[in-house]
C-alpha cells in the first residue's frame, strides 16, 4: 500500500513571528526564506523551498502538519483510503499549494483533530543551496523528512491505527513512562529509516505540539548549540541525553512559542526487513534531566 513517506514540512501558529525568526535562524540554525505578503514567515533546512512556515497566531502552536507521499497515484490512494475510513478530505486550491511549496495537496484532520496535509511534488532549489547562517554542518533530511513531531492524544490505541491502517506508518516501539503515580504508554511510529517521525504522548497537554525534532549531521552541531542556547539565556528543557528507543543523542529547548524543540545527532535507523518492534521502560539511556523532574 503506498503511504506516508516522510515528515514533508510543518505549520506554526506563533505570536512572535520576528521573534521566532531570530530564534530559528541564529539558534537553531535554519535559513530564513522570507516573508510572504501575507506575513507568513518560510523556513527553510535543505534543499526544499519551505520547510517551516510560521503564521501569525495566538495558540503558540502547531498549525499542520504536511506529510509527503511520492507521487499524483500516491495521493489519490491516501485520499480514498482516509474517505474509505470515514475520514473528511478537502482538496488543496491552487493557491494553498503554491502558498505551501508543493503541486498538488489534500487536506483532513487526524484523530486529535489536528489539521494534517498529504501532498506531492515540493518545490526544491537546488540551484539555492541551503546556507545556514550558523557554522553547523547541517541537517539530516532527504529520504527521512524534515525530523520528527511528539503530539498529544486522548486515545492512543485509535491514533496508532489511524497513522497505521490509513497513512501506511508502522509502529517503531512504546516507551513505558512513569510520573509520580501516573503510568502511560507513548507510541512511536516510522514511515522511512527515521527511528520515528511521529510520536503519541497519552496525557493531556496545553499544546497539540510537545516538541519537533531536528538531526544534525554532527555531534558538534549539538555540543556548540547547547552552549549557544545557555549563553543566550534561553531554556534548557531537558540536558543533554540520549534516548532509549532511537539512541538520539540529544537535548531540548524552549522555543518562543513553549513547546520544546529536540536538537539532535545520531539516531539509529530502521530497516523494516529486520525490524521488531520492542517495548522500553525508561525514555533515556543517560541524561535528559528535566528540572524538578526525579531522575
Ligand atoms: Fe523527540
Amino acid at each position: 500500500m503506498s503511504g506516508i513517506s516522510s515528515l514533508g514540512y510543518l505549520g506554526l501558529g506563533v505570536k512572535d513571528v520576528p521573534g521566532w525568526e531570530k530564534f530559528a535562524t541564529q539558534i537553531l540554525g535554519l535559513q530564513s526564506a522570507g516573508i510572504r505578503e501575507d506575513g507568513t514567515l518560510r523556513l527553510r533546512m535543505d534543499e526544499y523551498v519551505c520547510r517551516f512556515s510560521l503564521h501569525r497566531d495566538d495558540a503558540d502552536d502547531l498549525a499542520y502538519v504536511g506529510w509527503e507521499v511520492a507521487n499524483p497515484a500516491a495521493l489519490r490512494e491516501i485520499a480514498e483510503r482516509l474517505r474509505g475510513a470515514g475520514v473528511a478530505v478537502e482538496a488543496g486550491s491552487a493557491e494553498l499549494a503554491a502558498a505551501r511549496g508543493v503541486a498538488e495537496l489534500v487536506r483532513f484532520a487526524d484523530p486529535n483533530g489536528i489539521a494534517s496535509e498529504a501532498f506531492y511534488g515540493p518545490s526544491v532549489e537546488f540551484e539555492k543551496p541551503f546556507h545556514s547562517p550558523r557554522a553547523i554542518s547541517g541537517f539530516k533530511t532527504g529520504a527521512q523528512g524534515l525530523g520528527h513531531i511528539v503530539v498529544a492524544t486522548s486515545d492512543v490505541d485509535k491514533s496508532v491505527r489511524f497513522y497505521c491502517d490509513t497513512l501506511g506508518f508502522r509502529i517503531s516501539d512504546f516507551i513505558e513512562m512513569k510520573f509520580g503515580s501516573a503510568r502511560f504508554s507513548m507510541a512511536f511510529m516510522h514511515c522511512n529509516p527515521r527511528h520515528h517521525t511521529i510520536a503519541l504522548i497519552p496525557i493531556p497537554l496545553p499544546k497539540k505540539l510537545l516538541h519537533f525534532m531536528l538531526q544534525c549531521h554532527s555531534i558538534d552541531d549539538v555540543g556548540a548549540t547547547m552552549y549557544l542556547v545557555q549563553e543566550a539565556g534561553i531554556e534548557i528543557a531537558a540536558s543533554l541525553g540520549r534516548h532509549t528507543n532511537d539512541h538520539m543523542l540529544s537535548f531540548y529547548m524552549r522555543t518562543p512559542s513553549g513547546f520544546e524543540v529536540e536538537y539532535g545527532w545520531g539516531g539509529r535507523e530502521i530497516d523494516d526487513r529486520i525490524w521488531h518492534v520492542q517495548k522500553h521502560h525508561a525514555p533515556s539511556i543517560w541524561g535528559h534531566q528535566r528540572a524538578g523532574m526525579p531522575r
